[in-house]
């Protein structure tokens, strides 16, 4: 699964070397970016022209905090590929004014335009942190997370206490404008998510639905989160 999102994410830099690319934090694509550094350590693919924008972070952590998404990014992605320090976009969770931040961050995507975004899935659908019951039209903006958001994000943290209340994400919408999407799941706990997903009902209370309104996305999921989709005819195995 990890080896298909990276050969997406891979043809496209190929491709076009001054991609940009979106990208996720989470469990999920940890993975794929491992992919793509083995890629650029064996086959010298070069990301010094490639621009990358993240979907979101939590609001009030430095860059330097181990829990916040600019770290999981340095760590997990940046600091192993030849791409440029002042390339990589990522909201700041620090910022005085979160709405200057937030208008900041989405003139930069417009300015940018994506190639190719990468997407994880919460567990209540959500997308970034696009909370059940956002706006299918938001812009990047601070948003209060769920409950169930920081009790599944609490695994990253010493104590449920210490996830912070909210975070700067980029908007359904401003995710929409991407040129085309993937959206990786992974495991049996995103099966109800991925089910749902499958049904192609579009539902504000689901945000990932808002998928079905684009026309480039792709999903690559494992068998267990496929555990409860019975149309997987319709999806492409590999
Ligand atoms: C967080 C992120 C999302 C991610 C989701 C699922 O809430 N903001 O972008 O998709 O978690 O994470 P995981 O892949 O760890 O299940």
């Amino acid at each position: 699964m990890s080896h298909l999102a990276a050969k997406f994410l891979i043809k496209q830099v190929l491709h076009k070397p001054s991609s940009v690319l979106g990208l996720a934090t989470g469990s999920t694509p940890t993975g794929t970016y491992e992919n793509v550094i083995e890629d650029h350590r064996k086959n010298q693919t070069s990301y010094e022209q490639v621009q990358t924008v993240n979907l979101d972070e939590y609001v009030g952590l430095t860059p330097t905090d181990p829990t916040s998404y600019r770290y999981f990014m340095e760590n997990n992605l940046f600091q192993h590929i030849d791409i440029k320090a002042k390339n990589t976009h990522i909201p700041n969770g620090k910022a005085n004014d979160l709405q200057a931040e937030c208008s900041r961050y989405e003139q930069l995507l417009r300015e940018l335009g994506v190639d190719i975004q990468l997407l994880g899935i919460g567990r209540n659908g959500h997308i970034g942190f696009n909370e059940p019951g956002t706006s299918f039209q938001t812009k990047t903006h601070v948003i209060e997370l769920a409950e169930s958001t920081r009790k599944a994000n609490a695994r990253f943290f010493d104590s449920l206490e210490q996830v912070p209340n909210s975070a700067i994400t980029m908007g359904i919408d401003s995710i929409l404008q991407s040129k085309e999407i993937i959206l990786l799941a992974s495991g049996k706990n995103k099966a109800n998510a991925i089910k749902q997903l499958a049904s192609e009902q579009i539902d504000k209370f689901f945000p990932a639905s808002a998928l079905h309104q684009h026309p480039n996305v792709t999903v690559i999921a494992d068998r267990e989160a496929l555990t409860f989709c019975d149309n997987t005819e319709k999806l492409q195995t590999v």
